[in-house]
């Protein structure tokens, strides 16, 4: 579509402070939300991921990637989703985002649900809330220059900004600290920081509410890592945006979360303000993603200290473990874990926590005293000086969640296409909306617009 064929199409400004009301001519979903009020808020999410096999491709089970999570996200705030590879935090993204169909559960965007959403439906959301993927490299379409990229927010939407699109998209490439004269260059000219750069200017393209970025700086070099979570953070403020940041290193999130929800197999198992999280985690698991994380103290670098290091694989999310999802790999598990789920309680303000014997809190299940048998050897603990060998050993991926062993999940459905630049008709779902309906598929098929390579993913997750 040419520029001028815009010319009826809606005008927006071309500065925002993002508090500005959304232009005339336009629905925003329900009016805006001040900050620290509510801007998201999910109820009982699931999404099961049918397996199909035999002749007649029966349904005989389902993966069961997201299973009942409770959260809200704040205006304004900046959300931190961590968790090993494979316990649903993509999914949970996706979800949010309206990229995949719940299988149940309820998701309010400014005080509206959106849960089951039609195409019409969410056209007004797909302004607000937009998301950056993982790879830099498959998200972005190689014939398209990164002008035509940048832009496609605009087209497809029929938004023309003040003073025209290229105006803007130079405007865009030049705040996230592009030249504006590469506009009609393409992606393989420029480097995996780069590129995410062009992923954030698009997603920024129509002023959004929400920014849901999936792990936005695992698969680019250590050095430039802190450059992109940088700028996303100056952006928040010079935008007013809101962020949920899904990482499975506690140290990209650390930073720049205002709260951070652990996820460990489809389940929220803690959710609390960064501070209490760090100097205080309730949750066995989240002490043992913690201990894994590099220690950037200095003084702390000397003392002796050991670290939880977390044994087995994470089970399957086709058969979960029974009780506690946890129960097979905690040091603390106990019968009651077997055979009860803890629910995810409020135990100290602002910190919700699902176990039955939380760290440093009354036992929330005191009668319960003998210890599982493989909770004796559920964990290890190592000193110091040996993690850091075999971090320096395991270079550049340093942290945590690299030491405990990568997941072996079956993957039940053909999960990534791949090869396709896939994501970026996700950050632009109209595009999907020509050939079937974007965000409520077929169980079975997906839409293209929300695959990544997962290869590339599993990859740097290990
Ligand atoms: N389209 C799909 N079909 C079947 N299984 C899927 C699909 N997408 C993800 N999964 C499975 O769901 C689980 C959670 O995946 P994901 O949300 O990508 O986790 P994470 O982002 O935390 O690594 C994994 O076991 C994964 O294999
Ligand atoms: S103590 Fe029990 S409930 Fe708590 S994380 Fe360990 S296994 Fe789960
Ligand atoms: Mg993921």
């Amino acid at each position: 579509m040419s520029e001028n064929a815009e010319d009826k199409a809606v005008k927006i400004p071309a500065q925002s402070d993002g508090t500005e009301p959304a232009p005339s001519g336009t629905a925003t979903v329900a009016g805006d939300a001040a900050p620290g009020e509510i801007l998201l808020k999910v109820t009982g999410l699931q999404k099961h991921f049918p397996i199909r096999g035999g002749l007649f491709q029966r349904q005989s089970g389902a993966v069961r990637a997201v299973d009942g999570i409770d959260f809200e996200v704040r205006a304004g705030e900046t959300l931190g989703v961590v968790g090993e590879s494979g316990c649903g935090k993509s999914t949970m993204g996706r979800l949010i985002t309206r990229l995949l169909e719940p299988t149940a559960g309820r998701i309010e965007f400014e005080g509206k649900d959106i849960t089951h959403l039609g195409v019409g439906g969410m056209r007004p959301l797909r302004r607000d809330v937009q998301m950056i993927f993982q790879d830099p490299y498959s998200s972005l379409n190689p014939r398209h220059t990164i002008g035509t990229i940048v832009g496609a927010p605009f087209r497809l939407q029929g938004v023309t900004p003040e003073g025209g699109i290229k105006k803007e998209v130079q405007r865009l490439l030049s705040v996230v600290g592009l030249n504006p004269e590469h506009y009609n260059r393409y992606p393989h000219e420029f480097s995996g920081g780069q590129r995410q750069r062009i992923g954030i200017a698009r997603a920024l393209a129509l002023k959004p509410k929400l920014v849901v970025a999936d792990e936005p700086v695992s698969a680019l070099d250590v050095s430039i890592q802190a450059q992109v979570v940088n700028l996303m953070d100056d952006l928040q403020e010079e935008l007013g945006l809101t962020y949920v940041i899904i990482a499975h290193d506690l140290s990209v999130v650390r930073h720049v979360s205002d709260r951070i929800a652990v996820m460990y197999l489809g389940k929220i198992v803690e959710l609390a303000d960064r501070v209490s999280l760090y100097e205080s985690p309730m949750h066995p698991y989240t002490k043992a993603l913690m201990s894994a994380v590099p220690i950037p103290d200095p003084k702390r670098r000397g003392a002796k200290s050991e670290r939880i290091l977390l044994r087995g694989d994470v089970p399957s999310p086709i058969s979960p473990p029974s009780g506690c999802r946890f129960h097979t790999r905690c040091w603390k598990a106990t019968q009651i874990c077997k055979t009860t789920e803890p629910q995810l309680l409020e135990l100290r303000p602002g910190q919700r926590v699902a176990c039955h014997h939380p760290e440093d809190f009354a036992d929330q299940a005191p009668q319960d005293t003998v210890l599982l048998t493989a909770a004796k050897e559920a964990s290890e603990l190592v000193p110091d000086a040996i993690l850091e060998e075999s971090a320096q050993a395991a270079e550049p991926e340093s942290g945590a969640v690299a030491k405990v062993p990568a997941q072996k999940t079956a993957e039940p459905e053909a999960e990534a296409t791949a090869a396709e630049p896939a994501a970026e008709a996700a950050a632009e779902p109209e595009q999907p909306a020509e050939s079937g309906e974007p965000a409520a598929p077929g169980e079975s098929g997906e839409p293209a617009a929300s695959q990544e390579p997962t290869a590339s993913q599993e990859s740097t997750d290990k």
